[in-house]
């Protein structure tokens, strides 16, 4: 357990284009191995405690050695013991300085930008982001902070980022592979515009996870995650995290999280943890089972497309194939005849499930243009390729059989 406290950091903090991630012994492991061992030793559980697997410490207040010593943690808002394990872990996984939870990946964002930017200062990002992102950056942060977003017109041109970026852009944010369209964007292209306007880099690492890629390998400096997703695998827990420097993801500990929030509670935590261990043999599972349906989709003659980064006729396919070691488990695609066609195709499948969410070990449908991304006006989900006919498919761990012939019979159909 560290020994560090950081209470009421008075100066915000400011972006280093010059830092240095210190390499740790972390970095040297595979990252099966990362994933099993990052944040605890068996050696290092508490002597009366002695344990094979992380302990789940429960309690929400540390009490003082004496009047003068605080303990650290000081209070489960924080931080906790088992909480502190699962962000040593994501940070290792990400190949970040230090991690920092929250309730949730849209939590996380929330007290990102909150600690990051103040009234008057803006974010850059795209269209190609998570709805509820999507309703921060266009309502919830311009009314209530006046901290405003910027959508590049061409996400794929470096120019375009550069022309929205200026002397109050306190954050670019890139999701990629984007949900639900996936959309590739060019990590390290995007961060070296970010990094001639000292401005950060952070990319929503929720699709693809760090088994598949590591934006901090093409220059991002900071991760978003939504644990809820892939990296928990199964729709148990709610949780979200940012990976980045230390004193970034001690500032909005200390500054946001400690007064709008809480990190993850210890039981999520410690079951985020047994999930983490099979994160990269699940994301192969994922990958392989997805790339068979895309293949499956992309022949049928009632689908006019399918956007998986896995299939040679992606838009940025080798940049997907630069970035990315796998598709990974999510694809979307569109049925002729809109709305209608997409509501006999999804009350027609018999396996796969109508939910939000993805990233289960299920497979999953949902139907964007009524259900995440209602709110973009017309011309933005025209931008952003959510047609009225797309379904997002998160594919699972099913016999990818099984999932092919509920979507023959439900395609069949129309
Ligand atoms: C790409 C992406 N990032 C972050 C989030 C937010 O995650 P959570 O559901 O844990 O708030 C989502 C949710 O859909 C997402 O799709």
């Amino acid at each position: 357990m560290h020994e560090k406290k950081q209470f009421f950091i008075r100066d915000p903090w400011k972006f280093d284009p010059n830092f240095q991630r210190p390499v740790t012994p972390n970095d040297e492991l595979g990252f099966e191995t990362r994933s099993l061992h990052a944040g605890f030793r068996p050696s290092e559980s508490l002597e009366r405690f002695r344990a094979f697997v992380p302990p789940i410490v429960p309690s929400m207040t540390y009490p003082y050695e004496n009047f003068d010593k605080i303990p650290y943690p000081v209070y489960g808002r924080t931080k906790t013991p088992t909480t502190d394990i699962l962000e040593q872990r994501l940070a290792a996984l990400e190949g970040g300085q230090a991690a920092l939870t929250a309730g949730s990946g849209s939590q996380a964002l929330f007290n990102l930008i909150f600690t990051i930017a103040r009234p008057g200062d803006n974010v850059v990002t795209t269209l190609n982001i998570f709805g509820e992102g999507y309703k921060q950056a266009a309502s919830i942060f311009p009314e209530r902070c006046g901290i405003h977003f910027r959508f590049v017109e061409d996400p794929a041109d470096p120019k375009s980022w550069d022309k929205q970026i200026d002397s109050k852009t306190r954050l670019v944010w890139v999701e990629t592979p984007s949900n639900p369209a996936l959309f590739v964007t060019d990590i390290q292209a995007v961060a070296d515009v970010a990094h001639s306007h000292n401005v950060p880099l952070m990319v929503d690492n929720t699709t693809a996870t760090a088994a598949i890629q590591r934006p901090m390998d093409f220059g991002a400096d900071i991760i978003l995650l939504s644990i809820t997703k892939f990296l928990a695998g199964n729709a148990t827990i709610l949780g979200g995290a940012i990976v980045g420097p230390e004193d970034l993801t001690e500032d909005i500990r200390w500054n946001t999280t400690e007064f709008v929030g809480a990190i993850m509670p210890p039981f999520d935590s410690w079951l985020a943890l047994q999930y983490l261990e099979t994160l990269s043999l699940r994301m192969d599972k994922h990958s392989s089972n997805t790339q068979i349906v895309a293949e499956f989709l992309a022949q049928h003659p009632q689908v006019t497309l399918v956007n998986y980064p896995g299939l040679k006729t992606h838009g940025q396919y080798d940049l997907a194939q630069k970035q990315m070691k796998a598709g990974g488990g999510m694809l979307s695609f569109i049925v002729k005849g809109g709305i209608p066609s997409a509501r006999t195709v999804m009350d027609s499948f018999k396996l796969v499930i109508h939910a939000v969410t993805f990233g289960t070990s299920r497979t999953i449908c949902m139907h964007p243009r009524t259900i995440t991304h209602e709110h973009m006006t017309q011309a933005e989900r025209d931008k952003a390729g959510i047609d009225d006919g797309l379904i997002r498919l998160s594919v699972g761990l099913e016999n990818p059989n099984d999932i092919i012939a509920d979507l023959e019979q439900a395609l069949a159909k129309l």
